[in-house]
């Protein structure tokens, strides 16, 4: 019943984001600095997929890299261009995105689970792969049902209780932000993202809920489409190993597009 194209629209949350200062970098790019930028030339060009408010590009571009942040939301473009006006940006569902090889390297953070079925992800990654140029490096995180490089128990969210219990309040002067988790359909490794938010408009507090559709895979069928699509030199890593402090680590995954002569 929920294997159906899922329209993530994070749009009503970006106001959120406009003012906040952002330590998401703290933590991305020395990551990348170990996994990415330290196999990269300077004036490399990098792809940012689902780069919400360009802090990641603002950082990349501030390293003397070119780079374009991809996003389906218009909101949170809006707050990118501002945030960095160095970068190129593409209002595109990455699900349609058709590109010429133009990217040495393409990065993307919590993204993919939101693509329900293995079609769905085969294409995905077919047009990262179209649009990367030979050599080029696919670096990203994605949720997984098997967070097998974990000391802990397997995905704990779907290991036991439903719950309901609000995660991730936020709360500004004039936005607050609450997310929950609701995993009934543990078989299929469904979760439920239960978003609403209140923002202050003309001294009036507008809500606005949404639900977001993940999918959490298991880590050998992402590195098995990875490898169907072309991808070579697969490693996933723990994200923890880079200084992610979440509750549930992800796996990060690593792999390079062959070029002709391989
Ligand atoms: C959970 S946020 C992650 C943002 C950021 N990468 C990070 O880790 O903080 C997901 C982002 O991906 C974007 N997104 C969701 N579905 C998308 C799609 N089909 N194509 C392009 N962007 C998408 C959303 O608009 C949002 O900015």
């Amino acid at each position: 019943m929920y294997l159906v194209n899922n329209d993530a629209n994070h749009d009503p949350f970006a106001l959120g984001f406009e003012n906040s200062t952002g330590s998401e970098a703290d933590v991305v790019i020395p990551a990348l600095e170990q996994l990415m930028l330290r196999h990269l030339s300077k004036g490399a060009h990098i792809l940012d997929i689902g780069c919400l408010d360009g802090e990641i590009v603002k950082h990349l571009n501030i390293r003397g890299y070119q780079t374009t942040g991809l996003d389906v939301s218009e909101q949170f473009l809006h707050i990118a261009r501002k945030k960095a006006p160095d970068s190129k940006f593409i209002l595109c569902d990455i699900r349609k995105f058709e590109s010429p090889p133009t990217y040495d390297a393409v990065y993307s953070k919590n993204v993919f689970s939101f693509f329900l079925n293995l079609e769905e992800l085969t294409t995905v990654f077919r047009n990262v792969y179209m649009a990367m140029h030979d050599n080029g490096l696919f670096v990203f995180t994605m949720q997984a049902a098997d967070c097998t490089l974990l000391d802990g128990p397997p995905d704990s969210s779907f290991s036991g209780k439903v719950n309901h219990i609000p995660s991730y309040p936020s709360v500004e002067d004039k936005f607050v932000y609450i997310e929950r988790h609701t995993n009934d359909n543990r078989e299929e490794r469904i979760r439920e993202i239960k978003m609403t938010s209140f923002t202050l408009i003309n001294g009036i507090w507008k809500r606005t809920d949404t639900t977001l559709v993940e999918k959490h895979y298991f880590i050998s069928e992402i590195k098995s489409v990875l490898e169907n699509v072309g991808f070579i030199e697969i490693n996933v890593y723990d994200s923890r190993d880079f200084g992610d402090t979440t509750a549930f680590s992800q796996p990060c995954f690593v792999c390079r597009k062959p070029s002709l002569s391989q």
